[in-house]
């Protein structure tokens, strides 16, 4: 997955605004130490940094990173992939918006989660759940399969159920405070090319092996079919359905 910094910014800020609503759930305090993993950009780093806690942002992304410390360069931002980061610091808490669905090694992911929390620390985080971008996701392999690509399911994205991530968290030692799975209709930000540029930034995959005339006929085909359903007021909506969680550091 290449994550290009400006098209990000630009065309999906809703992400990191959406996500500001989990650093009130966060509730960071002065004197605290909090990691945020998957900080992209940086914005919501930056929120906990000015409520008064000392924030580290983890990304995997450098072009991610790069843009988070042109913006805020007196934070303190790392490079590291969820699954196998090492950090020297234990955490108060961590915090984590619209990363985890991009870590199939879910074990892995909670696991070093778990170790770089302190005992008694807090995990804050929101994903897609089970069932998230369901009718893009259809949309786009239906458009596919008709022309000939095989493509499966989009098996670069974890979206779990309430049951299966509680069930992780606790085999890893957590105790879970608050597990909720919501409907979180997200308008997107171009009223024109907002469900295209959604696919181009986050379902590159879909497209592996598909030439430039069939990839621009699927986009083409997946717009005439969800404008229907997901153009409203004229705005495109993304069937998002979170998964939020608190829980602890047994
Ligand atoms: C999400 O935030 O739910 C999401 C974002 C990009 C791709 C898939 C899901």
């Amino acid at each position: 997955m290449q994550w290009n910094a400006d098209f990000y910014t630009q065309k999906h800020a809703f992400v990191f605004e959406y996500g500001a609503g989990l650093v009130e759930v966060l509730a960071p305090q002065p004197g605290e130490l909090i990691l945020d993993l998957g900080c992209g950009s940086g914005e919501l780093t930056a929120e906990i940094a000015r409520r008064g806690a000392a924030v580290v942002g983890l990304d995997a992304s450098s072009d991610m990173l790069a843009r988070a410390r042109q913006q805020f360069p007196d934070l303190d931002f790392r490079l590291g992939d969820a699954a196998s980061f090492e950090l020297p610091e234990r955490f108060d808490a961590v915090f984590s918006n619209a990363t985890l669905h991009w870590v199939t090694a879910a074990d892995a992911a909670i696991r070093q989660l778990h170790r770089h929390l302190r005992p008694g620390g807090r995990l804050v985080a929101e994903l897609g759940g089970q069932g998230n971008v369901g009718q893009i996701v259809a949309a786009v392999l239906g458009q596919l399969h008709r022309r000939g690509y095989a493509q499966a399911a989009a098996h670069w994205w974890y979206f779990p159920s309430v049951g299966e991530y509680a069930a992780r968290l606790e085999r890893a030692g957590f105790r879970v405070r608050l597990a909720q799975h919501f409907d979180r209709e997200t308008a997107l930000t171009d009223p024109e090319t907002g469900l295209t540029d959604w696919i181009e930034q986050f379902g590159q995959q879909f497209f592996v092996g598909v030439g430039a005339s069939d990839r621009a006929a699927v986009l083409a085909a997946v717009n005439d079919e969800l404008r229907p359903v997901l153009f409203r007021a004229g705005q495109w909506m993304a069937d998002y359905k979170r998964l939020r969680i608190v829980a602890e550091k047994c």
